[in-house]
């Protein structure tokens, strides 16, 4: 049940996912490459009849790629847009085996059998860290026994000391090129929730996850993947 103190998901601080421009305009700057993403699924072991969850697919190039590899998916987003998107995408590829649901994180729950698979890239930074703790649960809960969590997104690894050093420098790095605006930088690290990788290792651990392995970005510091096992 929902309680007046609950973080209502639906609402989002930083960069604006509820437009349809925006959303078109994010999946030119995302520039998918179906390649990677298939790889990626390939690489989690991904395959025919798994049922996977992914939570923030936005414009859905993971869903598709797990999709294509025959696994059930659930793609969940708090963003109507996205979905609206994806299932646009998806008509037009005639897969019937990704399944669009407007929820989130916190409050999705999945109806019948658990995930082999729950997969989520640069979205888990849209909760502040104590509902992160929730939303771990959540995902802890609708796995299978020995099924798998994987998560890509923004982490810093650097020591809280150089964080002006860091910021800076990612910020430099992926604005150069014109592609993305600075203030979108900006206001990922001033409104959004990305933290340390300290900080997320001990919440994915308190949920009862043993990360199985770990990945971080060597010179921006600022980019982490796990894979995790309930
Ligand atoms: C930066 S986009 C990333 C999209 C995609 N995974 C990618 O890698 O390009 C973040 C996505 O997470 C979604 N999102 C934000 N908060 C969420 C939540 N609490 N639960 C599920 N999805 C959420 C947004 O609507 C958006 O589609």
């Amino acid at each position: 049940m929902c309680k007046n103190w609950m973080l209502d998901e639906m609402f989002q601080p930083g960069v604006d996912f509820t437009n349809v421009d925006e959303v078109a305009l994010y999946d030119s700057k995302q520039g998918t490459n179906f390649e990677v993403k298939k790889e990626l699924a390939q690489k989690l072991g991904i395959k025919k009849g798994d049922v996977v969850i992914e939570f923030g697919p936005g414009t859905g190039a993971l869903s598709f790629a797990c999709a294509q590899e025959g696994a059930k998916v659930f793609a969940v987003d708090t963003s109507k847009a996205m979905l609206d998107y994806i299932q646009m995408k998806y008509k037009k590829l005639k897969m019937d085996n990704i399944m669009c649901i407007h929820s989130g994180f916190l409050y999705y729950e999945h109806k019948g059998e658990s995930a082999d698979f729950i997969i989520t890239e640069y979205a888990f930074h849209h909760l502040p860290d104590f509902w992160k703790a929730k939303a771990l649960l959540n995902i802890y809960n609708h796995l299978k026994i020995g099924g798998k969590f994987y998560l890509r997104d923004v982490v810093f690894s650097f020591n809280p000391e150089d964080m002006e050093f860091y910021i800076e420098n990612w910020i430099e790095k992926f604005t150069s090129s014109g592609l993305w605006s600075k203030k979108e930088f900006e206001l990922h690290v001033s409104k959004e929730f990305s933290t340390y990788s300290w900080i997320i290792e001990g919440l994915i651990e308190n949920a009862g996850f043993k990360i199985i392995s770990k990945e971080y970005d060597s010179d921006l510091k600022t980019y982490a993947s796990y894979l995790c096992e309930k």
